[in-house]
């Protein structure tokens, strides 16, 4: 994914420096050609032996280190960068860049290329906290640099807050959207929902089916690629949250009838990934079931609301995307539902076939449209899919 991508990571002073030995080690593996420039103080914290040899090319940290070289190096790199990922991206040089600094080899790079600039910001939370570093980044943003927002919890300093170097996956999103990504949703705010519903029986045990999330996932990070104001309402925890995605985590039918109606109204697009329980217990006991006094149990079920045919009764301009996991006459179930549910597209899949439907990693669709076109897609992984649906999307609402 990374091939023939020249990647320039910038490691400052930070104690996360060591963190971005996993993230130079996995560019290089991805396939990226990764060059690291080093800050002095970053340079005292991890050797950059480190880099040279995950990266496998030569390390930078004093601007005049080979002066006898002399292809200007910083902007060797410069001119060479795809991308540029500062990480960990201290105060420093947020600040630097942010007021047109350029006093060593790092900030003089940034400043020469006209490569994308993507900032993974890590520090302590009140030094991240603080209105000077905070309207330094907003300053950055204007000027179109790209930032990873920090996490929370422990710090290195023992403290919790806001300010963790992030999860690899979460840098690999946003590194992605910034290679990859054309915009197509920009300015677009889209609901997707994903997983299994889960309906409770007693407070320990519950009703789901085989639904991973891992397809409203894709749909949710391909939209987020390409720019979406994306908010994902997942009924699984499992899975890492794409990079700049707004997460509401439910848990049964009813809360994600909720969760999606109370989005609805303001949204451009929404898709209906999850896979929802038909029916959940009519009494949900409030105590654990004793198997003692029963020889045998009935639970009996009651029907759950239709989600997407409740949207498609109310919506408006939204485009709105069904599924249907189906086990025979995939394409005529698909059109009915397309119709009675009041659809844009639907995702229509056979989940006999192998390499379709739940707990895959891959899948094969035929989306189906609503003036009665139709595409049928090949086996593909859900990534792949989640990218042509988010492409399908932008169409629809051009
Ligand atoms: N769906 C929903 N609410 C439900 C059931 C399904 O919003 N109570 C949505 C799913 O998220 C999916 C679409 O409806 O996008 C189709 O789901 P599917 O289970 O294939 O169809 P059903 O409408 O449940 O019909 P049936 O089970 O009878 O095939």
């Amino acid at each position: 994914m990374l091939e023939n991508r020249h990647i320039v990571v910038g490691i400052c002073g930070g104690i996360a420096a060591f963190k971005a030995a996993g993230l130079v080690s996995q560019l290089r593996q991805r396939g990226a050609d990764v060059h690291c420039i080093m800050t002095e103080h970053a340079a005292k914290l991890v050797t950059p032996i480190t880099f040279g040899e995950l990266s496998g090319n030569d390390v930078t940290v004093d601007m005049f280190a080979n002066i006898n070289k002399w292809d200007v190096e910083h902007i060797a790199l410069a001119k060479l960068a795809d991308l540029f990922v500062v990480a960990p991206a201290t105060a420093d040089i947020i600040g630097k860049v942010a007021n047109g600094i350029a006093d060593d080899m790092l900030s003089t790079t940034i400043m020469a290329t006209k490569a994308k600039v993507l900032f993974v910001p890590s520090m302590n939370t009140n030094m991240y906290e603080n209105p000077i570093v905070q309207e330094n980044i907003e300053r950055l943003k204007k000027f179109g640099y790209e930032f990873v927002e920090p996490e929370s919890g422990h710090l290195a300093c023992n403290t919790t807050g806001k300010g963790r170097f992030p999860k690899l996956e979460t840098i690999f999103d946003a590194i992605e959207k910034c290679l990859y990504g054309k915009g197509l949703l920009k300015g677009k705010k889209i609901i997707i929902s994903a997983g299994g519903t889960q309906e409770n029986i007693d407070p320990v045990r519950y009703i789901s089916n085989r639904s991973s999330g891992r397809m409203g996932y894709a749909i949710a990070r391909a939209a987020a690629m390409e720019d979406a104001d994306v908010t994902l309402v997942s009924c699984t925890t499992a899975l890492p949250v794409p990079a700049g995605v707004n997460i509401i985590y439910v848990h049964d039918a009813r809360e994600l009838d909720k969760a999606m109606n109370s989005c609805f109204d303001t949204c451009d697009a929404a898709v209906m990934a999850a896979a929802v329980s038909d029916y959940r217990p009519k009494v949900q006991a409030t105590q654990k079931i004793k198997k003692e006094a029963h020889d045998s149990l009935t639970i009996e079920l009651t029907q759950n609301p239709d989600i997407l045919f409740g949207l498609g009764q109310k919506k408006k301009n939204q485009f709105l995307v069904g599924f249907a996991a189906e086990t025979n006459d995939v394409i005529e179930h698909g059109k009915e539902k397309l119709k009675r549910k009041n659809l844009d597209m639907l995702v229509a899949n056979d989940v006999a076939m192998p390499g379709a439907g739940f707990n895959v990693p891959t899948n094969i669709a035929s989306l189906l449209y609503k003036d009665g076109t139709m595409e049928q897609y090949p086996k593909m992984t859900k990534e792949e899919l989640g990218h042509i649906i988010v492409e399908k999307i932008a169409e629809g609402l051009r």
